[in-house]
């Protein structure tokens, strides 16, 4: 999916911000002699109208900036993921649900996620909402649980008239929850503590 101009803007501001810390931050690890842990990372998502792309996305960029291999997937394009040692999964919320390719993939890939760091996100409120941290859906809470994942993070989403889709969609941006209500570097700082949580530290002597 295709980043808008402003989306795009928004995340090279923060990539270069974030950019200069993540190589601090290595920079201090290597003159205190160790080194950091390569991981695979699988970003999975599912969006409707392009907001939670654009999260994932970022994760991605961020965790690559950490020094780990990421793919960034749309769920329903998901290959055999046998091959990565943590994955992240989120979905857009609509009407309190999940977008139901996310609940599916947690679903298929239940058995092999439980040998796996995973990560829970969801996008969705907006405008004056924000900051209200929504509940996990009930099946999303019962297979989060069946994974031994915490629960997942709130962040908050976009909706505005240009790309919302559907009817009830396009008529609720033309309101006052219209925004594009993404926080880049609350989400930078999330997968940013993920980067330093799955690099295990070797000491060398
Ligand atoms: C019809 C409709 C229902 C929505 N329901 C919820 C909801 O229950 N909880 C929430 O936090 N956000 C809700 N939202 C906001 C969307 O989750 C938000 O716009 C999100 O960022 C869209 O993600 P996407 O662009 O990836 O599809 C709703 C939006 C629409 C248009």
């Amino acid at each position: 999916m295709r980043l808008r101009r402003r989306d795009q803007l928004a995340t090279a501001g923060m990539l270069e911000m974030r950019d200069r810390r993540a190589h601090l931050a290595v920079a201090d690890e290597r003159t205190q002699g160790r080194s950091l842990m390569t991981r695979k990372v699988l970003v999975v998502y599912a969006t409707k109208a392009g907001a939670t792309a654009g999260i994932a996305t970022a994760i991605g960029a961020e965790l690559r900036r950490g020094g780990h291999e990421v793919d960034v997937c749309e769920a329903t394009g998901v290959g055999p993921i046998a091959k990565y040692d943590v994955v992240i999964v989120g979905s857009a919320i609509y009407m309190r649900r999940w977008r139901p390719e996310a609940v599916d993939f947690l679903r298929k890939h239940v058995h092999e996620l439980r040998d796996r760091q995973v990560w829970l996100f969801h996008s969705g409120p907006v405008g004056p909402d924000k900051d209200q941290a929504q509940a996990m859906p009930r099946k999303v809470a019962r297979l989060a649980r069946k994974i031994g994942a915490t629960p997942a993070t709130t962040f908050a989403g976009r909706l505005e008239p240009e790309t919302a889709k559907g009817f009830l969609a396009k008529h609720i941006a033309q309101g006052n929850l219209a925004a594009d209500s993404r926080e880049w570097l609350r989400i930078a700082d999330w997968a940013n503590d993920i980067s330093s949580a799955i690099s295990a530290v070797e000491h060398t002597p």
